[in-house]
């Protein structure tokens, strides 16, 4: 009799070409790329390429691509008005994960599983998503809808989007930056989620909604989150030791710390601690990146023997703060960003054509007598 992989840990589960991590080494490649050599050299829209095809582009296919992907910025009008009957108080991650659900609606064709009409469908979840948070975020602002502009990145549209103006270099850079380093990470929760979704042959839309649900909780894309209340929280440097000592006495996490693949430093954080420290700098806000610093060596010291170092949330949040997102953008951030992995998921998991159905192990009685109802005690 087999018994149950506790969390699933160590299970393999699916095939993918994407994304290959050795949580031992830390070594995390798109597509066999080291992930700090596309950091440093890709766009997110080239990513995303890479993520699909499994090559990069030649100079062509990549104008191509993001054409495509920018001629698929704009939301209907029907979506934009439902933003707007939404109540200021939802939360974001709420209303991305209703309206990609509400989008196909809109679709005329929302169950096709062909893969070139899932592909299509991609690019436009993919453009879609940084409006819809957007025009929600200016919406609860009461400031008026700023229309995409189509001449400029996904990173560049986003900030547009969301401040009225255009972004700085080192801003949109930044964020692209954040974007490349979301975009897959093997079979994480959310990922996982969208699998098992597409894998009974359901639609795009429902597997993205279940991924984002997925991708909201505090123990996955929520903790960049729970980084930045951690952050404010601590008052000043002086008060990390106490907090972060008062945390592990009590047994509770803190939050970007740990991950269940990587017992070393996650490569997405080494290079996010980089990017916030520069960004910290330039923006006055270097007391926060100080603070995290602190938090990480007292982290090291105290239980870096277990493997617990900051994951992809630990510095995404002080460098989502100086970007200027406020604190519940940040996770519609990531989702924003994991779009592309999700997506790409969904189209090896339907070339993959089976069904995921794992067991689970019975631990309750048998052969229990059925009892009148009239004759069961409380
Ligand atoms: N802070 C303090 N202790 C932590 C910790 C954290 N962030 N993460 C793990 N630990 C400790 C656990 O308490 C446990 O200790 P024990 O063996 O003494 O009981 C041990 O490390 C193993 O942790 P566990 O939660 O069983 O590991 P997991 O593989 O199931 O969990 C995470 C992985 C990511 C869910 C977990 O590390 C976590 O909750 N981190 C905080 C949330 C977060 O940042 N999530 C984003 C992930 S990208």
């Amino acid at each position: 009799m087999s018994t149950a992989a506790k969390g699933l840990a160590g299970v393999v589960a699916a095939e993918t070409e994407m994304s290959f991590i050795d949580g031992e080494r830390g070594v995390l490649e798109y597509v066999g790329i080291p992930i700090d050599e596309l950091a440093r050299n890709s766009t997110f829209e080239e990513t995303v390429f890479l993520l699909w095809n499994r090559r990069l582009p030649t100079a062509s296919e990549l104008e191509s691509f993001a054409s495509e992907i920018r001629a698929a910025y704009g939301i209907p009008q029907r979506a934009l008005d439902m933003i707007n009957s939404l109540p200021d108080s939802a939360e974001p991650m709420h209303v991305l994960r209703s309206l990609i659900s509400y989008l196909a609606l809109e679709d005329d064709n929302p169950n096709s599983v062909d893969p070139s009409e899932v592909r299509s469908k991609a690019i436009r979840l993919l453009a879609q998503a940084p409006i819809i948070t957007a025009a929600f975020d200016r919406k609860r602002r009461g400031v008026e809808f700023v229309a995409p502009d189509a001449s400029l990145s996904l990173a560049g549209n986003f900030l547009y989007m969301l401040n009225g103006e255009k972004p700085t270099e080192t801003m949109e850079r930044a964020l692209d930056v954040c974007l490349i380093l979301h975009a897959d990470h093997g079979l994480n929760a959310s990922t996982f989620t969208s699998r098992v979704i597409i894998s009974t042959l359901s639609d795009i839309y429902s597997a993205l909604t279940g991924a984002v649900g997925a991708l909201r909780g505090p123990l996955h894309g929520g903790a960049n989150e729970g980084v930045m209340l951690m952050l404010n929280e601590i008052g000043s440097l002086d008060e990390v030791e106490p907090y972060v000592m008062g945390k592990l006495s009590r047994k509770e996490k803190i939050m970007g710390m740990g991950h269940r693949v990587y017992k070393t430093l996650d490569p997405r954080a080494t290079y996010l601690k980089t990017l916030a420290e520069q960004l910290a700098r330039d923006t006055n806000n270097y007391d926060l990146y100080e603070k995290s610093r602190n938090v990480e060596q007292i982290m090291e010291r105290e239980v870096g023997a277990k493997g617990i170092y900051p994951n992809v949330d630990f510095y995404s949040a002080t460098t989502y703060h100086c970007i200027g997102l406020r604190l519940d953008l940040f996770t519609p951030m990531f989702a924003i960003s994991r779009i592309s992995g999700w997506t790409g998921h969904c189209l090896e998991q339907l070339a993959a054509g089976r069904l995921i159905r794992p067991s689970a192990e019975y631990i309750g009685p048998h052969e229990q007598p059925y009892v009148p109802i009239g004759d069961r005690s409380s």
